[in-house]
This record gives C-alpha cells, structure tokens and sequence, in this order.
C-alpha cells in the first residue's frame, strides 16, 4: 500500500543522493546547468511554432461552430456544436452512466486467485468439461473485448457528436482495457498456455465465427473516409451499434458469462468468476447505455428507421443469436455444472427476446423462459443500484464481493 511517508521517504533519499552527487562531480554538475539552459531555449523555439497564421486558422474553425454551445443544438450524430463544450448536458442519462461507470472501478489485482491455482492445477480438481468451460470463455473473451475497444475507439467515437456521450465512451474504453487486462491476469496466474488462448479466435470455429462476424460489422466504418450524414451512411452506423451493443456486449457474451458464474456459484473458480462478476457488471451497464444511444439515434432521425433498417436491425440480432447457440454446443457436449447446451439455448432466445424489445422490435420467441433467473437478478437494474452502492462501500475497505 502507497502512503504519503512513502513518498517524503523516496524524497528524502532522492535529496541525499543529489548531495552526495554535488560533492563528488562538480564539473558534472556544470555540464547539467548548461544542459538546462539549452533545454529552456528549445521548450522557448517549441512554444513560438504556434503562429499567428494557427490563431488565426484555430479562430475560423471555432467559428463555424457558431459560438457557445445551445443544448437544442445538440445530437447524437450528424451535429455541427462545438463537441469541445462538455455543458449544458443534452443527455443527462450519459453523464450519470459515466459516473456510475467511475464509482464502479476496479482492477484485477484486487481479486484472490490462490484458490483457482490450486484447483486449475491440481489433477482432479475439475472436470475435462469444466477446464474446457473456462479455457473457451478466457479464449473467447480475451478477443472480444479488444475488438469491442478498437471498434469504440477507432469508429463509434469519431461518429458519436456528443461530448457526454463521448465521455462515456472514453470511461467504456478504459473498461474494456481492464477486461482484456483481467482475462490476461487469469491466464498468467493459471499458467495456462498464452498461444492457445490468445489464438483461440483464429483456431476453434465456434469462437472464430463470433469474432469474424464483429469484424464483419466494424470494417466499414474503419475505412478513414467513412462519416455519418446521408441515409445510407446513419444506418451503417446504426447497424454497427446494433452488432456490436445488441449482439457482441449484448448476447455473444452470455453463455460464457452465465458458464463461468455458474462454476463460482458451486465453489470452483471463485477468483476468475469474480473477475467475471465484474466484468459482466461493467457490460450491462455498457448494453443500457448503447441501447439508449441507439434508440436516440433512431428518435432524432426517424427517417432511416424505415421497414429495411427494422429488418436488418433484426436479423442481426436473430443471426448473433444462432452463433452464440452454436458457441453454447460446442463449449458444452454434455450437461456440465447443473447445465446443458438446450437450456442455454432457452436463455440465449429469451436475451434475444428482450434485445429485440429494447430498440422497439417485436419479440421473436414468445413464450420462452429465462432458465438461469439468477443471472436475471445480477442484471436487474435495481440490484445492479445496490452492486454500485455495495462495491464502493466495499471498496473502501478493501473487501471483496460474495456469491450467494
Ligand atoms: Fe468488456
Ligand atoms: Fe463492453
């Protein structure tokens, strides 16, 4: 743990050993001053290339901009207000999930692993099925969230004219960091084989097909020329988000999720099902945000939201659907962990059911049940509230979350 004695102790050494240097070097010490000076004169030469030409140049760009910025000039795509301004808020909603998405900071050092280590490296600790569950999910995983980052950072950001809305985003993009950061610490603490992990996108088909199709949905938009602003070009964009808030964060994730959670809930794993605890939390609140700007989009041009961008925004959501299926059979021939790849084929339906219902589509499978009602009840929104209030509580001294 850091403290301020830390800090006035490596002070205080830095000061004796600076001493020390005085009276051993002088001429070194002259050679330093000159060094100085000459760095001042080029920190001086560095400051003076702002010419009048670029105050002049900065001054016209901001005025197109029309001056401080009017809260109805604002929106979510397509707006000529000056994104520099972060007030007045348009979308209060997107300032709070910015600071819900603060206030629920954590980082994966903080979780105990020592338990996982022995059981992931004992003989019989787990099952050939379990030890698949876990090396699929961290195989999955550790690519999905690095292609949802360079999607946010490399596409939707430039697209997105709102600065809270754009502040979230920056927030989300440090989240996924520290997810591929946790899936990293997982497979460093196990000792598992890194290549076999990291490659598992480009080797096993089932997690292959989940990572080709996002790369499918974003390559549009990371062409340099790529800009919202005539109809064709919103609903690419529209459809980018729908790819990748609705189907990646928002179903290709929930098998491995309920998969890894449901190994914690039965005492196995309980390090790398805390991490996912986490992480599933942070990708909840990254869905309802995503849905909140794809429904903003769709309300402040409801032009492009026309019977042919209802259907692609469906199959999309139905495609997605049938891939994560595919993921859940492959990952689990036999029943594992009180489970089995029908059930989770139930569940997948009734997540596709309320995706589809969220951006205003008609359900696809009436009728089907959420077999798993405990993943139900970690992404309920008010228990998400007391996760948030629990945590930073938690937080502050030190504690970590328990399964119940
Ligand atoms: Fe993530
Ligand atoms: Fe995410």
């Amino acid at each position: 743990m850091l403290n301020w004695d830390d800090y006035h102790k490596e002070e205080i050494t830095e000061k004796k050993q600076e001493k020390a240097q005085e009276r051993a070097e002088p001429q070194v010490q002259l050679q330093q001053s000159e060094q100085v000076t000459n760095t001042s004169n080029q920190e001086a030469a560095s400051v003076s290339t702002l010419t009048e030409e670029d105050m002049k140049l900065a001054k016209e760009d901001l005025d197109t901009l029309e001056g401080r910025v009017q809260v109805d000039q604002k929106a979510m795509i397509n707006s000529r207000a000056d994104l520099n301004q972060l007030v007045p808020f348009k979308y209060e909603w997107a300032w709070k999930k910015y600071l819900d998405g603060c206030a629920n900071h954590w980082m994966p050092q903080e979780i105990n692993m020592t338990s996982d280590i022995a059981l992931w490296k004992s003989n019989d600790g787990l099952s050939e099925d379990e030890r698949r569950i876990v090396k699929r999910s961290l195989g999955f995983f550790s690519t999905a969230d690095s292609l949802v980052a360079n999607n946010l950072v490399l596409s939707v950001y430039r697209q997105i004219t709102n600065p809270e809305c754009r502040q979230y985003l920056l927030r989300q993009a440090f989240e996924e960091a520290i997810h591929t950061h946790a899936y990293q610490y997982c497979v460093e603490s196990l000792g598992m084989d890194e290549g076999e992990i990291f490659n598992m996108y480009r080797e096993v088909p089932s997690v292959e097909k989940k990572a080709a199709w996002g790369l499918k949905h974003t390559r549009s938009l990371s062409d340099p020329s790529f800009s919202t602003g005539t109809p064709e070009s919103d609903k690419e964009f529209l459809s980018n988000l729908i790819a990748y808030y609705c189907v990646l964060e928002g179903m290709f994730f929930y098998c491995g999720f309920t998969q890894v959670l449901s190994m914690g809930r039965l005492n196995k794993m309980t390090g790398v099902s805390e991490q996912f605890q986490y992480i599933l939390r942070d990708e909840s609140m990254h869905v309802n945000f995503g849905i909140d700007v794809i429904n903003t989009i769709i309300n402040e041009n409801p032009n492009i939201w026309d019977e042919d961008m209802k259907t692609r925004a469906r199959n999309l959501i139905l495609e997605g659907t049938q891939y994560e299926i595919e993921y859940a059979r492959d990952s689990m021939p036999r029943g594992v962990l009180g489970m089995n790849a029908v059930m989770m084929e139930e569940y997948l339906k009734f997540i596709c059911n309320r995706r589809l219902v969220q951006i205003g589509l008609s359900e696809e499978y009436p009728g089907v049940k959420n077999p798993f009602p405990w993943m139900s009840e970690i992404m309920d929104l008010r228990k998400e509230k007391n996760f948030f209030e629990t945590r930073v509580i938690e937080y502050q001294v030190g504690g970590s979350l328990q399964f119940d």
